[in-house]
């Protein structure tokens, strides 16, 4: 029966130089339209810095080079193609066989070596412009990799945070990228360059973000299982809102409601503190997992894997391996296997209570922060 209603179907005779062409087509579209959107969270091409404006000036004159060099060769292929034509020669015969021509030699060797001076000099400058210290002080911010997440300590004052590093708009910032375990690679596309991070070297990589706005960060070198899924985001503030962020950050939650006062003493009681760090808390200063201080601020949660809602809270801390294949978040907290990692021996209950508590405003609030919207008065709903 299927047999018969596969014969029925039409066939396209698509020739396999058919399909290749296509393929590459689609290929080719797919990426043109990738460079077009300024959407595309990790592009190249929309630098949003000082050195994602070197780059991409490198990468824009490279790009014209090769298109000139592309358009020439298809005309000269296509010129010879149509004068060599086999219409054109007298039937069973060749055209003439050249062997060795040492001025077309000489001219395919000199053209080539001009080209690649060309390209070499703007990237040198452009090498040496981005390896170049900012004038002016820099945010000196200190990005440790860890499988798999990054940690982001603020040198000057002694912040540390996870998964998000805000910086403020239109002042350099200074990364020291270094690495708990193996080698990773910091890479926010639309602000700087790739940055390896090893556990016994540090690197320096500066840029000075141009524009607000949240950028796309992702490890570019392979860590391990879930290398893929260690993200992060840039959030590049105004310099008031920065200001306000970090008063926030550097305190713990304030927690107000029953659930959130019970949620506080389940993060000691559940071994939480053996891993996580919450900035201000004396019981709460474990180095292995993220630092969860003011997690309301965050927009993400699991190295930016997922939004930082209530119902992916739950989801993940119940089953972290779910969201992030091979998660170190284990139970008991000391060897990472998957028995131990795989779901986390807590009640639903329990877990409502310490969202409640991870969630609420950190202490260094301004009044009123993280508050619902006053109801709308009557009349002004749906406008
Ligand atoms: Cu860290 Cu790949």
């Amino acid at each position: 029966m299927a047999k018969e209603t596969m014969s029925h179907h039409p066939t396209f005779p698509l020739t396999r130089a058919g399909s290749a062409l296509s393929a590459g087509l689609m290929a080719l579209s797919a990426a043109l339209l990738s460079g077009c959107f300024p959407d595309v969270r990790q592009s190249t091409v929309h630098p949003a810095s000082d050195t994602g404006e070197v780059i991409q000036g490198v990468y824009r004159m490279v790009t014209w080079i090769d298109t000139g060099i592309f358009v020439l060769v298809v005309l000269l292929l296509g010129w010879a193609i149509w004068r060599y034509r086999e219409s054109k020669s007298p039937a069973g015969t060749i055209p003439k066989q050249v062997h060795g021509n040492s001025v077309l030699e000489v001219i395919w060797t000199i053209v080539p070596a001009v080209i690649l001076i060309f390209i070499a000099v703007p990237t040198w400058s452009g090498i040496f412009r981005i390896e170049r210290p900012p004038k002016g002080d820099a945010l000196k911010v200190e990005a440790v990799g860890h499988q798999w997440f990054w940690e982001f300590d603020y040198k000057d004052s002694g912040l540390v945070t996870a998964g998000e590093l805000h910086v403020p708009v239109g002042k350099p910032v200074e990364i020291m990228t270094h690495s708990k375990d193996v080698i990773h690679s910091f890479w926010v596309p639309k602000l700087a360059g790739k940055m390896d991070a090893f556990p016994e070297k540090e690197n320096l990589l500066w840029f000075t973000p141009d524009q607000i706005g949240t950028y796309y960060g992702q490890c570019a070198e392979f860590c391990g299982t879930s290398h893929a899924n260690m993200r992060f985001r840039v959030m590049v503030d105004s310099e008031a809102d920065f200001n306000a962020w970090m008063e926030r950050a550097k305190k713990p939650q304030l927690a107000k409601t029953d659930d959130a006062k019970a949620g506080e003493k389940l993060f000691s009681e559940r071994f939480c503190v053996v891993c996580h760090t919450i900035n201000g808390r004396p019981d709460a200063q474990g180095q292995i997992g993220p630092n969860l201080t003011n997690l309301k601020d965050r927009t993400s949660i699991a190295s930016g894997l997922i939004d930082n809602t209530p119902e992916n809270l739950a989801r993940w801390i119940k089953s972290p391996r779910d969201i992030k294949p091979g998660a170190m978040m284990c139970w008991p907290p000391v060897q990472p296997t998957d028995t131990a990692c795989g779901k986390l021996p807590v009640s639903d209950d329990d877990v409502n209570k310490l969202i409640a508590y991870l969630t609420s405003p950190s202490a260094g609030a301004a009044p009123g922060y993280g508050q619902a919207p006053q109801a709308q008065t009557r009349g002004t709903a749906g406008k």
